[in-house]
């Protein structure tokens, strides 16, 4: 076994994927989740797909208490990885002092108790959304792309916390860390045991149109088709989130083998391809055979019309690489909204 390594957020979408691959990488995992937006059972399902029933804790990030506890409980945790975090765009317009308070809150714990406790390293769940609007002269995004101006108290959280690393490492903390910027990551475990479970209605693509197509919702609203794109509707660059979670297994053994070349280090996780809503719709008919009720509507306030990455420094300095095609990301989606179904919670 490998060295224990401590999750927040660990039973959501991204953490749950993430906690398996740590797992088939001989990690030893902790997880902690307020179950806020996630449920217990996906530890089960955890220990379904890898074989190991991963340590669980129901505790908040903002339980600096019990954040300190737990540290002791579970002596010697070598490296954090940090996904919990409220993550709702227009929710977060709405209440902004809940997402300040929650997703600083949390981080700030967190660094504070990690030299106490000998913990090394931290990975940061970051976003593409601190790029904002990049100019086209950025696109594809690199990570030397400006950062603008948060559209939201959710993308500035993300700013903020980006910047709460750096002076906490740049006044002297031994700590060392690395800030993965995703793009959109899309579909489930090949399982369809763990996937994204988004509680009431999805403000997401993807979780709202496998619920369209499966009856649970009557249309998919497209937002807007008189971008200037080529077919007039946003372009994202969409990525599979088991390829996003074996990244953070690579960042996690790029830390502990002291691989890093700066004590922060910033990587854009993207396919480095851009695709448009509607092509993304046409593909999900393709893959699926799925006939998708949707019309066009209005744009949404706050839309950034488009962005990818340039995942070129990923591959390169982590050896990393997004490898799952579209057609199969949708399929997984659409087989977790199906397992779903059987299970009865949807
Ligand atoms: C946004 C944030 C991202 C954040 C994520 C979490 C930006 C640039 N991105 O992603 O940082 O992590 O939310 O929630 O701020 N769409 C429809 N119909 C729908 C839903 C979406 O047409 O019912 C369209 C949107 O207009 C957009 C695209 O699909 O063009 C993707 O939307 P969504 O899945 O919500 O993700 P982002 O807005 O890109």
């Amino acid at each position: 076994m490998k060295e224990r390594i401590l999750v927040t957020g660990g039973t959501g979408y991204i953490g749950s994927h993430t906690v398996v691959e740590l797992q088939n990488a001989g990690y030893e995992v902790v997880i902690i989740d307020n179950l806020s937006n996630s449920n217990a059972d996906v530890v089960d399902n955890i220990e379904k797909v890898s074989g190991i029933r991963p340590a669980f804790e129901k505790l908040d990030c903002l339980d600096y208490a019990g954040l300190d506890a737990m540290f002791e409980k579970y002596k010697g945790i070598k490296a954090i990885i940090h996904f919990a975090a409220s993550k709702a765009v227009g929710e977060s317009v709405q209440k902004p002092l809940k997402y300040y308070r929650n997703n600083l809150g949390s981080l700030i714990n967190l660094l504070e108790l990690m030299p106490k406790h000998g913990v090394e390293g931290i990975v940061f769940s970051s976003s593409c959304t601190v790029y904002g609007q990049p100019d086209p002269e950025n696109l594809p995004v690199t990570e030397n792309a400006p950062i603008k101006k948060a559209e939201s108290p959710y993308g500035n959280t993300k700013q903020i916390n980006e910047e709460i690393i750096r002076d906490t490492v740049a006044s002297g903390a031994p700590i060392n860390a690395i800030l993965l910027r995703y793009f959109n990551p899309i579909g489930a475990h090949p399982s369809a045991l763990l996937g994204e479970l988004p509680n009431g209605v999805p403000q997401n693509l993807v979780p709202y149109l496998t619920q369209t197509a499966i009856g649970i919702r009557e249309v998919l609203s497209v937002f807007g088709d008189d971008y200037d794109t080529p077919d007039g509707s946003c372009i994202r660059d969409f990525i599979n989130v088991v390829d996003l979670a074996k990244a953070h297994v690579v960042a996690i053994n790029r830390i502990l083998e002291k691989k890093q070349k700066e004590k922060v280090e910033v990587f854009n996780l993207g396919t480095g391809r851009g695709l448009s809503v509607l092509e993304l719709i046409h593909t999900f008919e393709k893959a699926t055979g799925v006939k998708l009720n949707y019309k066009i509507v209005g744009r949404r306030a706050g839309d950034i019309v488009k962005v990818w990455a340039d995942p070129t420094l990923a591959n390169t300095e982590l050896g990393w690489k997004a490898e799952i095609g579209t057609e199969d990301t949708l399929r997984s989606a659409w087989n977790w909204q199906l397992k779903l179904r059987e299970r009865g919670i949807q």
